[in-house]
């Protein structure tokens, strides 16, 4: 199974670099917090679920090395460990909601440091085991939307890459791979960084799943030409009343879609829900640098000078998705109402 890391007995996460993907196969070595933390911000690894294990084995690996048996100068170095994870990007829920569950554990158990520390370890590898099962479930769910074989098309990469293994959108396109129900999956490239292109094509090529790369701009042409049956798509976070975050360009797909009557699905497990955000209009949308847009792998393709805005995000309105398809269960709005039998289980 395609994993973004392994974690070895020796406390070694070990990443997947897919910065260099499709290029390389290149391995990242973590084996402390600020490592781990690195390997977030810059996107050695990347995707809501899989950058929410990650740092909670990275909380892991910050207190590991605490010698000390009194519990203050513990908690002071988890505290300041999970600040620096969870200032490596604003917009994944998935990144706090772990750290935050994490923290928890540590404050709930009253151990001795040592055991503890064992506590947060298997902690760590719960969140990755529950969010590998919750994909086979959303896997499962989603591919019951489907009776015969469909043209599917998803933006960016809710791989197995993305998460802990499987997929959030890709999973429910492997399921329906594996009960011979997938005829074609368009692969937006998803500019700026191409994870379309670089990583949901590299999925899909390496399990002979049958896809075509299209352009970002071309996704219209196909719904009109009536190629597209559906379109599936992962999310960073998801507001109280169905507003979904997720890569830029999501939402020109679900405004193209609704024009076009085709259903717009979200696939995200429960930990991408954030009931204490009300609407779209308060997750912050992650900045990044201008010439990720300027140029392409290192080649600048405007004039010098150009200046650029690369906001990673956008906001698809909850009124424009169909259905949110989730471990738990397959929400329809009004989303107020149906997400909210969903917190609890959060
Ligand atoms: O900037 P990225 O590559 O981390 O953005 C990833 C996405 O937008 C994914 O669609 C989302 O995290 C869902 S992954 C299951």
């Amino acid at each position: 199974m395609i994993a973004p890391f392994t974690f070895s007995q020796d406390d070694t996460l070990l990443f997947i670099d897919q910065r260099r993907l499709p290029w390389e196969e290149a391995s990242f070595p973590a084996s402390t917090a600020q490592e781990v933390a690195q390997a977030i911000k810059e996107m050695v690894v990347r995707g809501a679920p899989a950058i929410g294990i990650a740092a909670a084995i990275g909380l892991y690996l910050g207190i590991k090395h605490y010698k000390k048996s009194d519990p203050q100068g513990f908690f002071s170095l988890l505290k300041e460990s999970k600040n620096l994870l969870a200032s490596t990007r604003p917009t994944a829920v998935n990144l706090f909601w772990a750290l935050d569950r994490m923290e928890r554990v540590a404050i709930q158990s009253p151990l001795p440091i040592e055991k503890l520390k064992r506590r947060l370890r298997a902690e760590a590898l719960r969140i990755w085991e529950e969010d590998v099962s919750a994909n086979r479930k959303i896997g499962a769910l989603g591919a019951d939307l489907f009776s015969s074989p469909v043209r599917i098309l998803t933006h960016c990469n809710a791989g197995a890459l993305a998460t802990g293994g499987y997929g959030t959108a890709l999973g429910i396109i492997r399921t329906l791979h594996e009960r011979g129900l997938m005829k074609l999956v368009l692969v937006d490239e998803t500019r700026p960084l191409l994870q379309g292109a670089r990583l949901t094509a590299w999925e899909l090529y390496k399990e002979g799943i049958s896809h075509r790369l299209i352009t970002d701009s071309m996704a219209g042409y196909f719904m009109a030409k009536g190629l597209v049956n559906a379109i599936v798509v992962g999310a960073d976070r998801i507001a109280a009343n169905g507003d979904t975050a997720n890569k830029i360009g999501t939402y020109s797909l679900a405004v193209l879609a609704k024009r076009h009557e085709i259903p717009f699905y979200v696939a995200a497990p429960i930990s991408t829900l954030d009931p204490s955000t009300p609407s779209g209009d308060a997750i912050s949308i992650e900045e990044r640098r201008k010439t990720e847009v300027t140029s392409l792998e290192g080649l600048r393709i405007c004039p010098r000078g150009t200046m650029a805005f690369n906001p990673a995000f956008d906001i698809t309105p909850g009124e424009l998705v169909t259905a949110i398809i989730t471990e738990k269960g397959v929400v329809q709005p009004p989303y107020p109402i149906s997400l909210s039998s969903l917190w609890e289980e959060r």
